[in-house]
């Protein structure tokens, strides 16, 4: 495990130890803490979604890509199977491939089997257990594959590991996981991934054009109660975590579609009245007052590209499923890793 560690790019705070000032237990971030006593704060109470994805959440998201009503999963890999050697071929050889949220990483031998002779793999994820057996499993499929895993929350990457052979980079961003931004954070998020990558890399990225808002909202409200368990798991995390003393039960897994923002909205509904406590702090929740947990953005074809045009990137192919109105884009970055619109004022 120690030799893992060493090449893995990890954010110090996991190894930060147990200080006697802090009153968390070692297993949890500062971050988590923060993000959820200031979350529990604001009227429409919320917690940024990337705290769903502890190894459980993680492991409830891929049963989640496995329910009958989750359609984005399977139609993306449909596609993906469909047109991976096209992607291959706008990529051309010796190309590294670099995931952002690699979590088990499904997808990507169908993207690696049809590259010509792919030089390099970076999984990027916050979950170092699940990408520490990507890893793995990638490198037993892929021997002559360098696999150089990255820990890291990918909203913030702002450089590549150095090791990096020389050779066109390839960012997989599948699952339409960029939806889980705001749009003015998924441009941001766009332009800078540009950036890192530099002009003349692409990018395969997914995203779900649907339209129909009842089958979005079974997508995320499925009948096994897969997605509802995968929202509750926050509350056991904050328990665990963040010494909190929630009652996963007493709260609904409600989703729903706001038209306005095109988004679906996953809360957490109380069922009664009650109080928790996170770190010794204490929150009332009347009924039917909900805790927001996630967004996931639903932007017309039109609406992606021109947010992807502004952040840097053209249009370089795009397939959309009929049907389910889910879509695979290539685009290709068009500014230079280093530019910066004043350097040469
Ligand atoms: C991981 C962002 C792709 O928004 O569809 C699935 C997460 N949440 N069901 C999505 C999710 C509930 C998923 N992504």
């Amino acid at each position: 495990m120690s030799a893992l560690y060493e090449q893995l790019h990890l954010p110090s705070s996991s190894f930060s130890s147990f200080s006697s000032f802090s009153s968390l237990p070692s297993s949890s971030s500062p971050a988590f803490a923060q993000d959820v006593l200031d979350g529990l704060a604001h009227r429409q109470r919320r917690i940024p979604c990337q705290w769903l994805y502890d190894h459980l959440g993680s492991l409830l998201f891929e049963r989640i890509t496995q329910q009958p009503e989750y359609y984005p999963a399977r139609t993306e890999i449909a596609i993906l199977e469909q047109v991976a050697g096209q992607v291959a071929e706008a990529a051309g050889p010796h190309a590294t491939l670099i995931e952002l949220g690699s979590g088990s990483a499904r997808k990507t031998p169908i993207v690696l089997r049809a590259l010509d002779r792919p030089a390099a793999y970076v999984p990027v994820d916050i979950s170092e257990t699940f990408l520490a057996s990507t890893t793995r499993t990638i490198a037993a499929g892929f021997p002559r594959l360098k696999v150089v895993p990255c820990v890291a929350d990918f909203t913030r990457l702002t450089s590549l590991p150095p090791e990096l052979p020389a050779g066109r980079r390839v960012v997989f961003f599948p699952g339409s996981t960029i939806g889980n931004l705001d749009p003015a954070a998924a441009e941001a998020l766009l332009t800078r991934i540009g950036r890192v990558v530099g002009a003349g890399a692409l990018m395969v990225i997914g995203i779900d054009h649907t339209r129909d808002p009842a089958r979005m909202v079974r997508a995320y409200d499925d009948a096994a109660g897969v997605t509802a368990a995968f929202n509750k798991n926050l509350l056991v995390r904050i328990n665990r975590e963040l010494r909190g003393d929630f009652d996963a039960e007493a709260f609904h897994h409600v989703a729903r579609f706001d038209s306005e923002q095109r988004r679906i909205e996953m809360h957490l509904v109380s069922a009664r009245t009650q109080r928790a406590t996170v770190l010794g702090r204490a929150f009332d929740f009347a009924i039917g007052q909900s805790i927001h947990t996630e967004n996931s953005y639903k932007p017309s074809p039109f609406q992606f590209l021109a947010m992807a045009h502004r952040a840097g990137w053209r249009q370089e192919q795009l397939w959309v499923e009929g049907a389910a109105g889910y879509a695979v884009h290539v685009l290709q970055s068009v500014s230079s890793p280093s530019s910066s619109s004043f350097s040469s004022l």
